[in-house]
Protein backbone atom coordinates (compact mmCIF):
# COMPACT_ATOMS: atom_id res chain seq x y z
CA UNK A 1 0.00 0.00 0.00
CA UNK A 2 2.08 2.79 -1.19
CA UNK A 3 -0.69 5.82 -0.80
CA UNK A 4 -0.28 9.85 -0.62
CA UNK A 5 -2.70 11.93 2.11
CA UNK A 6 -3.36 15.28 0.21
CA UNK A 7 -5.04 18.14 2.04
CA UNK A 8 -4.89 21.77 3.35
CA UNK A 9 -3.03 22.38 6.87
CA UNK A 10 -5.32 21.11 9.53
CA UNK A 11 -7.17 18.65 7.56
CA UNK A 12 -6.41 15.64 9.51
CA UNK A 13 -3.50 14.49 7.93
CA UNK A 14 -1.66 13.31 10.62
CA UNK A 15 -4.63 12.24 12.95
CA UNK A 16 -5.35 9.80 9.75
CA UNK A 17 -2.02 8.59 9.30
CA UNK A 18 -1.60 7.44 13.42
CA UNK A 19 -4.67 4.92 12.25
CA UNK A 20 -3.36 4.21 9.17
CA UNK A 21 -0.17 2.93 10.17
CA UNK A 22 -1.66 0.87 13.35
CA UNK A 23 -4.32 -0.58 10.27
CA UNK A 24 -1.82 -1.47 7.63
CA UNK A 25 1.67 -1.87 9.48
CA UNK A 26 3.39 0.68 7.36
CA UNK A 27 5.26 3.60 8.27
CA UNK A 28 3.91 7.27 7.93
CA UNK A 29 6.60 9.34 5.89
CA UNK A 30 5.65 13.18 7.03
CA UNK A 31 7.92 15.90 5.62
CA UNK A 32 7.11 18.23 8.31
CA UNK A 33 7.88 16.34 11.20
CA UNK A 34 10.94 15.44 9.53
CA UNK A 35 11.79 18.99 8.76
CA UNK A 36 10.39 20.12 12.88
CA UNK A 37 13.52 16.71 13.72
CA UNK A 38 15.75 18.94 11.38
CA UNK A 39 15.01 22.01 13.05
CA UNK A 40 15.36 21.10 16.49
CA UNK A 41 18.50 19.38 15.84
CA UNK A 42 19.88 22.78 14.57
CA UNK A 43 21.41 20.65 11.21
CA UNK A 44 22.19 22.66 8.58
CA UNK A 45 18.78 21.47 6.66
CA UNK A 46 16.91 22.53 9.81
CA UNK A 47 18.20 26.01 9.82
CA UNK A 48 17.48 26.90 5.93
CA UNK A 49 13.77 24.97 6.49
CA UNK A 50 13.23 27.46 9.71
CA UNK A 51 13.11 30.47 7.53
CA UNK A 52 10.56 29.01 5.70
CA UNK A 53 7.92 27.20 7.67
CA UNK A 54 7.68 30.11 9.97
CA UNK A 55 6.01 32.11 7.05
CA UNK A 56 3.72 29.23 6.45
CA UNK A 57 6.21 29.14 2.87
CA UNK A 58 7.23 25.96 1.58
CA UNK A 59 10.59 24.87 1.86
CA UNK A 60 12.53 24.51 -1.49
CA UNK A 61 11.04 21.49 -3.79
CA UNK A 62 14.94 20.23 -4.32
CA UNK A 63 15.52 19.57 -0.38
CA UNK A 64 12.07 17.98 0.51
CA UNK A 65 12.72 15.56 -2.91
CA UNK A 66 15.82 14.73 -1.25
CA UNK A 67 14.62 13.82 1.56
CA UNK A 68 12.05 11.54 0.58
CA UNK A 69 14.11 9.98 -2.37
CA UNK A 70 16.43 8.62 0.68
CA UNK A 71 13.44 8.03 3.04
CA UNK A 72 11.37 5.66 0.71
CA UNK A 73 14.67 3.62 0.17
CA UNK A 74 14.51 2.44 4.15
CA UNK A 75 13.77 -1.21 4.68
CA UNK A 76 10.93 -0.64 6.78
CA UNK A 77 9.06 0.80 3.59
CA UNK A 78 9.46 -2.09 1.33
CA UNK A 79 5.55 -3.24 2.10
CA UNK A 80 4.66 0.59 1.17
CA UNK A 81 3.78 3.76 3.09
CA UNK A 82 1.68 6.42 4.02
CA UNK A 83 2.97 9.96 2.18
CA UNK A 84 1.81 12.56 4.86
CA UNK A 85 2.81 16.96 3.61
CA UNK A 86 4.57 15.12 0.34
CA UNK A 87 4.26 15.90 -2.08
CA UNK A 88 3.12 19.21 -2.34
CA UNK A 89 3.69 20.83 -5.48
CA UNK A 90 3.03 19.58 -9.63
CA UNK A 91 7.41 19.43 -9.53
CA UNK A 92 7.06 17.23 -5.94
CA UNK A 93 4.46 15.13 -7.79
CA UNK A 94 6.51 14.72 -11.02
CA UNK A 95 9.87 13.78 -9.16
CA UNK A 96 8.18 11.40 -6.88
CA UNK A 97 6.38 9.77 -10.23
CA UNK A 98 10.24 9.84 -11.45
CA UNK A 99 11.51 8.34 -8.73
CA UNK A 100 8.70 5.59 -8.18
CA UNK A 101 9.46 4.34 -12.50
CA UNK A 102 13.00 4.09 -11.45
CA UNK A 103 12.26 1.64 -8.64
CA UNK A 104 9.23 0.19 -10.58
CA UNK A 105 7.05 0.94 -8.38
CA UNK A 106 3.93 2.96 -8.34
CA UNK A 107 0.87 4.74 -5.99
CA UNK A 108 -1.92 2.98 -5.27
CA UNK A 109 -3.83 5.73 -3.71
CA UNK A 110 -4.34 9.51 -3.13
CA UNK A 111 -6.38 10.18 -0.08
CA UNK A 112 -7.58 14.34 -0.37
CA UNK A 113 -9.36 15.06 2.98
CA UNK A 114 -11.62 17.66 1.87
CA UNK A 115 -12.15 20.80 5.35
CA UNK A 116 -13.12 24.53 4.82
CA UNK A 117 -11.18 26.87 5.67
CA UNK A 118 -12.95 28.38 9.12
CA UNK A 119 -13.15 24.60 10.37
CA UNK A 120 -8.79 24.73 9.83
CA UNK A 121 -8.29 27.76 11.79
CA UNK A 122 -10.55 26.20 14.73
CA UNK A 123 -8.71 23.08 14.72
CA UNK A 124 -5.29 24.59 14.15
CA UNK A 125 -5.19 26.95 16.90
CA UNK A 126 -6.26 25.07 19.22
CA UNK A 127 -3.82 22.19 18.66
CA UNK A 128 -1.31 20.90 21.19
CA UNK A 129 1.58 18.08 20.65
CA UNK A 130 3.98 16.30 22.75
CA UNK A 131 7.43 17.26 21.68
CA UNK A 132 9.00 14.23 23.21
CA UNK A 133 6.78 10.86 22.02
CA UNK A 134 4.43 13.13 18.58
CA UNK A 135 1.24 12.07 19.96
CA UNK A 136 -1.24 14.84 18.79
CA UNK A 137 -4.29 16.73 20.51
CA UNK A 138 -7.07 19.26 20.74
CA UNK A 139 -7.68 21.70 23.68
CA UNK A 140 -11.62 21.03 22.80
CA UNK A 141 -11.84 18.67 20.33
CA UNK A 142 -9.09 15.78 21.50
CA UNK A 143 -8.09 16.95 25.06
CA UNK A 144 -5.51 15.10 27.18
CA UNK A 145 -7.02 14.22 30.52
CA UNK A 146 -4.37 16.25 31.97
CA UNK A 147 -4.53 20.23 30.20
CA UNK A 148 -1.14 20.61 29.25
CA UNK A 149 0.26 17.03 29.53
CA UNK A 150 0.37 14.13 27.01
CA UNK A 151 -1.61 10.91 27.62
CA UNK A 152 1.14 9.16 26.76
CA UNK A 153 4.19 10.05 27.96
CA UNK A 154 3.62 12.53 30.62
CA UNK A 155 5.68 15.23 28.46
CA UNK A 156 4.68 18.60 28.76
CA UNK A 157 2.36 19.85 25.09
CA UNK A 158 3.52 22.90 23.06
CA UNK A 159 1.66 24.97 20.40
CA UNK A 160 3.74 24.61 17.01
CA UNK A 161 5.31 28.33 15.72
CA UNK A 162 3.24 28.05 12.61
CA UNK A 163 0.12 26.95 14.47
CA UNK A 164 -0.82 30.77 15.10
CA UNK A 165 -3.73 32.80 13.33
CA UNK A 166 -1.58 34.80 10.69
CA UNK A 167 0.48 32.06 9.40
CA UNK A 168 -2.40 29.67 8.94
CA UNK A 169 -3.91 32.27 6.58
CA UNK A 170 -0.50 32.18 4.88
CA UNK A 171 -0.57 28.71 4.94
CA UNK A 172 -3.90 28.51 3.57
CA UNK A 173 -3.15 30.41 0.52
CA UNK A 174 0.16 28.52 -0.23
CA UNK A 175 -2.42 25.40 0.11
CA UNK A 176 -4.53 26.57 -2.83
CA UNK A 177 -1.53 28.17 -5.16
CA UNK A 178 0.57 25.23 -4.84
CA UNK A 179 -0.58 22.47 -3.74
CA UNK A 180 -4.27 22.33 -4.72
CA UNK A 181 -3.46 21.83 -8.86
CA UNK A 182 -2.74 18.00 -7.39
CA UNK A 183 -5.88 17.13 -6.88
CA UNK A 184 -6.97 17.37 -10.94
CA UNK A 185 -3.27 16.17 -10.87
CA UNK A 186 -4.08 12.97 -9.30
CA UNK A 187 -7.87 12.83 -10.57
CA UNK A 188 -6.68 12.85 -14.09
CA UNK A 189 -4.60 9.32 -13.04
CA UNK A 190 -7.40 7.73 -11.65
CA UNK A 191 -5.84 7.48 -8.13
CA UNK A 192 -8.07 10.47 -6.28
CA UNK A 193 -10.65 9.77 -3.23
CA UNK A 194 -11.63 12.49 -2.29
CA UNK A 195 -13.19 11.96 1.70
CA UNK A 196 -15.74 15.10 3.80
CA UNK A 197 -12.89 15.74 6.30
CA UNK A 198 -15.48 17.22 8.65
CA UNK A 199 -17.12 14.61 11.71
CA UNK A 200 -15.91 12.54 14.27
CA UNK A 201 -11.79 10.87 13.94
CA UNK A 202 -12.94 7.16 13.66
CA UNK A 203 -16.00 8.28 11.38
CA UNK A 204 -13.29 10.00 8.62
CA UNK A 205 -10.98 6.52 9.34
CA UNK A 206 -13.34 4.50 8.26
CA UNK A 207 -14.48 6.64 5.28
CA UNK A 208 -10.86 6.10 4.48
CA UNK A 209 -11.00 2.55 4.85
CA UNK A 210 -13.99 1.89 2.43
CA UNK A 211 -12.61 4.72 -0.28
CA UNK A 212 -9.21 2.73 -0.04
CA UNK A 213 -11.40 -0.65 -1.22
CA UNK A 214 -11.38 -2.36 2.57
CA UNK A 215 -14.20 -2.40 5.27
CA UNK A 216 -14.73 -0.40 8.02
CA UNK A 217 -13.65 -1.16 11.65
CA UNK A 218 -15.67 -4.88 13.02
CA UNK A 219 -17.74 -3.12 15.67
CA UNK A 220 -17.28 0.15 14.67
CA UNK A 221 -20.58 2.33 14.58
CA UNK A 222 -19.05 5.12 13.30
P1 LIG B 1 3.17 20.00 7.85
O1 LIG B 1 3.70 19.57 9.15
O2 LIG B 1 2.99 18.99 6.77
O3 LIG B 1 1.84 20.82 8.11
P2 LIG B 1 0.47 20.92 7.31
O4 LIG B 1 0.32 20.32 5.98
O5 LIG B 1 0.21 22.37 7.39
O6 LIG B 1 -0.43 20.00 8.07
P3 LIG B 1 -0.66 19.96 9.57
O7 LIG B 1 0.32 19.08 10.26
O8 LIG B 1 -0.76 21.37 10.11
O9 LIG B 1 -2.15 19.37 9.60
P4 LIG B 1 -2.73 17.90 9.54
O10 LIG B 1 -3.56 17.79 8.29
O11 LIG B 1 -1.69 16.85 9.76
O12 LIG B 1 -3.73 17.99 10.76
P5 LIG B 1 -3.73 17.23 12.18
O13 LIG B 1 -4.04 15.79 11.98
O14 LIG B 1 -2.53 17.59 12.99
O15 LIG B 1 4.11 21.16 7.21
C1 LIG B 1 4.58 22.24 8.00
C2 LIG B 1 5.52 23.09 7.15
O16 LIG B 1 6.65 22.31 6.72
C3 LIG B 1 4.91 23.64 5.84
O17 LIG B 1 4.17 24.83 6.04
C4 LIG B 1 6.19 23.84 4.98
O18 LIG B 1 6.86 25.02 5.36
C5 LIG B 1 7.05 22.65 5.38
N1 LIG B 1 6.82 21.47 4.50
C6 LIG B 1 6.34 20.24 4.89
N2 LIG B 1 6.24 19.42 3.83
C7 LIG B 1 6.66 20.13 2.75
C8 LIG B 1 6.76 19.84 1.36
N3 LIG B 1 6.41 18.65 0.86
N4 LIG B 1 7.23 20.81 0.54
C9 LIG B 1 7.61 22.02 1.00
N5 LIG B 1 7.52 22.37 2.30
C10 LIG B 1 7.05 21.44 3.17
O19 LIG B 1 -5.04 17.92 12.82
C11 LIG B 1 -5.04 19.29 13.18
C12 LIG B 1 -5.80 19.47 14.51
O20 LIG B 1 -7.17 19.15 14.29
C13 LIG B 1 -5.32 18.56 15.65
O21 LIG B 1 -5.34 19.28 16.85
C14 LIG B 1 -6.35 17.41 15.67
O22 LIG B 1 -6.53 16.89 16.97
C15 LIG B 1 -7.60 18.11 15.17
N6 LIG B 1 -8.46 17.23 14.38
C16 LIG B 1 -8.08 16.30 13.44
N7 LIG B 1 -9.15 15.70 12.91
C17 LIG B 1 -10.25 16.26 13.51
C18 LIG B 1 -11.65 16.07 13.39
N8 LIG B 1 -12.16 15.16 12.53
N9 LIG B 1 -12.47 16.83 14.16
C19 LIG B 1 -11.97 17.74 15.02
N10 LIG B 1 -10.64 17.97 15.19
C20 LIG B 1 -9.80 17.25 14.44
Amino acid sequence: MKLILLGPPGAGKGTQAVRLVEHYKIPQISTGDILRKAVKEGTEMGAMAKGYMDKGALVPDEVVIGIIRDRILESDCKNGYILDGFPRTIAQAEALDEMLGKMNSRLDHVVNIAVKDEEIVKRLTGRRTCPACGAGYHIQFDPPAKEGVCDKCGGALIQRDDDTEGTIRSRLKVYREQTEPLISFYGTKGLLRTIPGEGGMEEIFNSILIALGGDKIPGSDA
